[in-house]
């Protein structure tokens, strides 16, 4: 399989993660969002990280240079028809994601492989009111947040997508430094799945909003459970709204099971606007 061009739609948190590490692959990337400025926003933060790894050593000048070039900005209308991969990230809402997909089977050729970037959505229900040749040519394609450090990728076969498809798309995930794993299209997929208790014991030990308690968990889980964050620290990088939806998502697919029941101390971060690092403050604060 040979990936030249593709298009990300999406340019938050793991769009540009996701652009960012396709392009350190010499993949030429179009990235889409609704506003201009996000996209403008996006690439600063893309760009700022080249710097820094360039300061680190880990890539040359004219390597950083080449990258750069790999990005263009595009208007979803604008993307180029003949591209071999479009990955969807944008909000985790079916009825959003649905009517995106719809409008790229109208742009792009019917070889185009579809995949979503969802956490947690059945990919047959995303892609279930597009033609049947598009539902063989569309997977999940799961990447973990930051998205050009994190190696695995987890790949989602739905019922009717191809399964010879999703063997060749880990394949080459195998071949550029991914670890790819093929999953069944069950709700929240492997990780999301296993790790809805990671963050759902945590917060109901924790209870209320108490940043001594919240550090004192994760701590423990740090140092006696050998995890690289605790689960407020990651709730807070992966953005707490995300966690949350992502949580009722799971919790809604398994038929309200209380195993996935999501915290309220979830919701209530939420409504009162701390998301995590990305909104300056969450479980810890980071202004
Ligand atoms: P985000 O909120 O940071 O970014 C979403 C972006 O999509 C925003 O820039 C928004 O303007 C854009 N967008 C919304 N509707 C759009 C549309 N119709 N067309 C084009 N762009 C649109 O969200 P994030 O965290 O990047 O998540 C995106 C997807 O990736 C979600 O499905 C999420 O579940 C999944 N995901 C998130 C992870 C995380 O750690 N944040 C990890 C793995 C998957």
């Amino acid at each position: 399989m040979k990936l030249s061009k593709i298009a990300i739609i999406g340019s938050g948190t793991m769009g540009q993660g996701i652009a960012q590490w396709f392009a350190q692959q010499d993949v030429i990337v179009e990235l889409v969002d609704v506003k201009k400025e996000f996209v403008e926003k996006a690439l600063i933060n893309i760009f700022s990280s080249w710097e820094r790894l360039l300061k680190k050593g880990k890539f040359s000048q004219s390597q950083i240079d080449q990258f750069k070039e790999n990005i263009t900005l595009k208007n979803i209308n604008e993307i180029d028809p003949q591209i071999d991969l479009v990955i969807e990230a944008i909000i985790e809402d079916i009825n959003v994601k649905k009517q995106v997909f719809k409008e790229l089977d109208s742009i792009c050729n019917e070889s185009t492989i579809f995949a979503s970037n969802t956490s947690s959505i059945p990919i047959t229900e995303i892609s279930n009111e597009l033609p049947i040749t598009r539902q063989e040519n569309f997977i999940g394609i799961h990447f973990f947040n930051p998205a050009p450090i994190m190696k695995l990728v987890e790949i989602i076969i739905g019922a009717n997508s191809s399964s010879e498809l999703g063997k060749e798309v880990a394949k080459w995930f195998d071949q550029h430094n991914k670890v790819s794993a093929i999953c069944k299209d069950r709700p929240g997929f492997i990780v999301n799945r296993v790790a809805r208790n990671f963050y759902g014991e945590p917060l109901r030990i924790v209870g209320d909003y108490d940043q001594a308690k919240i550090q004192n968990v994760d701590q423990v889980l740090k140092l006696v459970g050998g995890f690289k964050m605790g689960p407020f620290e990651l709730m807070d990088l992966i953005g707490i709204d995300v966690n949350y939806m992502v949580t009722e998502s799971v919790y809604k697919a398994f038929d309200k099971n209380p195993r996935f029941e999501p915290h309220p101390l979830q919701k209530e971060m939420v409504d009162k606007k701390r998301l995590g690092k990305k909104s300056g403050k969450g479980f810890y604060d980071y202004e």
